[in-house]
């Protein structure tokens, strides 16, 4: 038997295979992703997984994601929700809102997906204009430039005890002293904030090596 190279993407195989099968309607997701020629950037299903366990692990019954794509992240999230739960993403893309739609539906969440269109920073604006409740877990994974404005908005959004997570953080930049992202930034930021404890938590994908930055909000200690 011929061992396999040590890369990340073999580990990841490992892993898939054993905690993050896609069933019909992630793989569907995939394909219509592909199909509609919307960006391969969504999360990898292991990453997929760690999402859907974190969200039973904090009980969330609400979500909020920024950056929706074709609804890939938003499904293994969605599917860890309780039969009342709400999960809440905002999409700046038409196109991509609409291929979401159609694989949420497919994976019948429907009833517990909403999907915004527009800005975030918008989105996210009105939400704390008009006092949207809290959200139990924040996934962030739009434009990276935003990120650290997304944060700004996000943290007086996510409940005591709640979520924040920062998809893309680690990369190239991390290793150069002088190197600059707008996830490097986030992390910058989120480790410098008083109320957030936080880790990053390396993640596998084909493509290599990327990070999670995990952060509970946790005021006042
Ligand atoms: N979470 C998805 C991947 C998101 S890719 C998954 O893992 O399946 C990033 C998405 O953010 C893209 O769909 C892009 O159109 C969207 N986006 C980029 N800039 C944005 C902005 N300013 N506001 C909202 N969404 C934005
Ligand atoms: C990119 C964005 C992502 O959110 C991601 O997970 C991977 C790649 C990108 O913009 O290249
Ligand atoms: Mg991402």
């Amino acid at each position: 038997m011929s061992e396999l190279e040590k890369t990340p993407g073999n580990y990841d195989l490992y892993i898939r295979a054993l905690f993050a099968q896609e069933d019909a309607a992630l793989q569907t997701a995939r394909e219509d992703m592909k199909r509609e020629g919307l960006p391969k950037i969504h999360v990898s299903p292991s990453e997929g997984k760690l999402l859907h366990v974190l969200t039973l692990l904090t009980g969330a019954a609400r979500i909020l994601e920024i950056g929706t794509l074709g609804g890939y992240s938003t499904t293994w999230l969605a599917r860890a929700l309780p039969p009342d739960g709400k999960l809440i993403s905002l999409e700046i893309d038409p196109h991509h809102a609409d291929v979401a739609r159609h694989n949420i539906e497919r994976a019948g969440l429907t009833h517990k997906v909403e999907i915004r269109v527009g800005p975030a920073n918008e989105s996210l604006g009105r939400m704390l204009e008009e006092g949207e409740p809290l959200f139990d877990l924040v996934f962030i994974d739009a434009d990276k430039d935003g990120y650290v404005e997304y944060l700004h908005k996000a943290v007086p959004l996510t409940r005591e005890g709640g979520l924040i997570l920062g998809d893309n953080t680690l990369s190239d930049a991390v290793l150069d002293p002088a190197g600059d992202s707008g996830t490097k930034r986030y992390s910058a930021a989120v480790a410098a904030h008083p109320d957030l404890v936080s880790i990053i938590i390396p993640v596998l994908r084909d493509q290599g090596l990327d990070g999670l930055l995990v952060s509970v909000k946790r005021t006042g200690h």
